[in-house]
């Protein structure tokens, strides 16, 4: 019941809010901030009172439902539902959220002894047990964290000096040792077990990996394949293709979101100060090629086609939370400051009433691709849009209290 009052007078600050929002992107106050954060946790409570059973896993919202799809425990997105819940306990202390964070979290534990299928496993376990762990220090989350970075570590392949991404895709694709962008993130988990206790090799590993992605996952341009396609008994690197953009061509939104937020990652790891170059270069392709508005089209390159090809709001609110991130490390401040006028403007913009769910469904946020070709999760509300939205609205916050950055580790 104190809950449900909470959730009713947030609305009621939120609304207020929207009447009188400033939306200049180069200044913000915490107000704004404080009330989007509120804004999530009433979704958040709609989604949860919501769920069925413990094991299910809110995944998505198509763009003609109210309805959320779940998704069971081991997908490659099961991890940020309780992520959410984490970030919402951060930011409200409100045990309300640990337990409900708990309940779910003890589900993904037991994944972290299983094989590595898939270098997915960083997602899984960084989002929800690194999250716990960072604000709990159970550990019970540790040794599980510790096991699944061993697991993720048997996919390296030191010829070649990546990780192995889609094991089943070797001969679906004829991909023999196959990287996707979207494993720069999962060298968190790498980075995170060599600092806590697990072997230093996960460490080089992590920074062999970014070294050997940085050289030929990318473009002239700094734009990157989204695969790339290596001999695994020689290592010589064969092609670079793509899965979910629109061609082998093109900048795929959220693979370029992906390379932005590893890079900017790996360096605050190793203070290897390539990684902080090659973020910047990253981010700048992104932010040139950025609409007007501060919201990518789901490829780059889709524009092009027309300008009603489908948004990303997932791909604005990964960079947004990275830019806030690489704009504590950069020294120029011309450059701290654009990075964090960017991010705020993509923040502003997801905010309004075009990105926001707000009445028509518990989802945070509309207007994201999951995988355009598959049609799967075209315009649809997506749990990793939330989460990393909510992620950067909690950097943000920290930020504006001249806190240190919010990271994982
Ligand atoms: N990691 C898969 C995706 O970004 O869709």
């Amino acid at each position: 019941m104190k809950k449900q009052k909470l959730i009713l007078l947030y609305g009621i600050a939120l609304s207020i809010c929207c009447l009188s929002c400033n939306h200049s992107a180069s200044r913000t106050n915490d107000s704004w901030i404080d009330s989007t954060i509120n804004y999530c946790e009433q979704q958040a409570h709609k989604t949860l009172i919501s769920i069925p059973d413990i094991n299910k896993i809110p995944n998505s919202i198509d763009a003609d439902s109210t309805n959320w799809t779940y998704t069971p425990i081991g997908t490659w997105t099961c991890g940020f539902w309780p992520g959410i819940l984490w970030y919402l306990y951060e930011n409200t202390k409100d045990n309300y959220w640990k337990e409900a964070a708990e309940k779910v979290t003890e589900q993904i534990v037991p994944l972290g002894y299983q094989k590595a299928r898939t270098h997915d496993s960083g997602f899984i376990m960084m989002c929800s047990l690194g999250n716990g762990y960072r604000l709990t220090g159970n550990a019970t989350y540790k040794e599980s964290l510790l096991h699944a970075a061993d697991s993720l570590a048997t996919l390296y392949n030191p010829i070649v000096g990546t990780l192995l991404s889609w094991p089943n895709m070797v001969q679906k694709e004829n991909w023999p040792h196959n990287t996707i962008i979207d494993n720069m993130m999962n060298l968190e988990l790498l980075f995170w077990a060599a600092k806590n206790g697990g072997p230093h090799k996960l460490y080089d590993i992590a920074c062999r990996h970014a070294q050997t992605t940085m050289k030929y996952q990318f473009r002239k341009d700094y734009s990157c394949y989204h695969v790339a396609v290596y001999d695994t008994l020689d290592g010589h690197f064969i092609k670079g293709v793509t899965h979910q953009g629109l061609n082998d061509r093109s900048m795929w939104a959220r693979g370029q979101a992906w390379a932005i937020y590893g890079y900017t990652m790996a360096y605050r790891e190793t203070k290897n100060a390539e990684f902080l170059d090659f973020a910047q270069k990253a981010t700048n392709v992104f932010l040139q090629r950025l609409p007007a508005d501060h919201i990518p089209y789901w490829d780059f390159d889709a524009q092009e086609i027309s300008t009603s090809e489908p948004r990303d709001a997932s791909a604005a609110a990964i960079a947004a939370s990275a830019l806030l991130e690489l704009s504590t490390y950069v020294t120029n401040t011309d450059n701290a400051r654009y990075y964090r006028t960017e991010a705020i403007a993509m923040l502003r913009k997801l905010s309004s009433s075009d990105y926001q769910s707000r009445n028509s469904k518990s989802s945070f946020l509309l207007h994201s691709v999951g995988h355009m070709h598959r049609n799967w999760e075209v315009d649809a509300s997506i749990c990793y849009a939330d989460y990393y939205y909510l992620e950067a609205l909690t950097r943000l916050k920290r930020l504006e209290e001249n806190e240190k950055i919010l990271t994982n580790l």
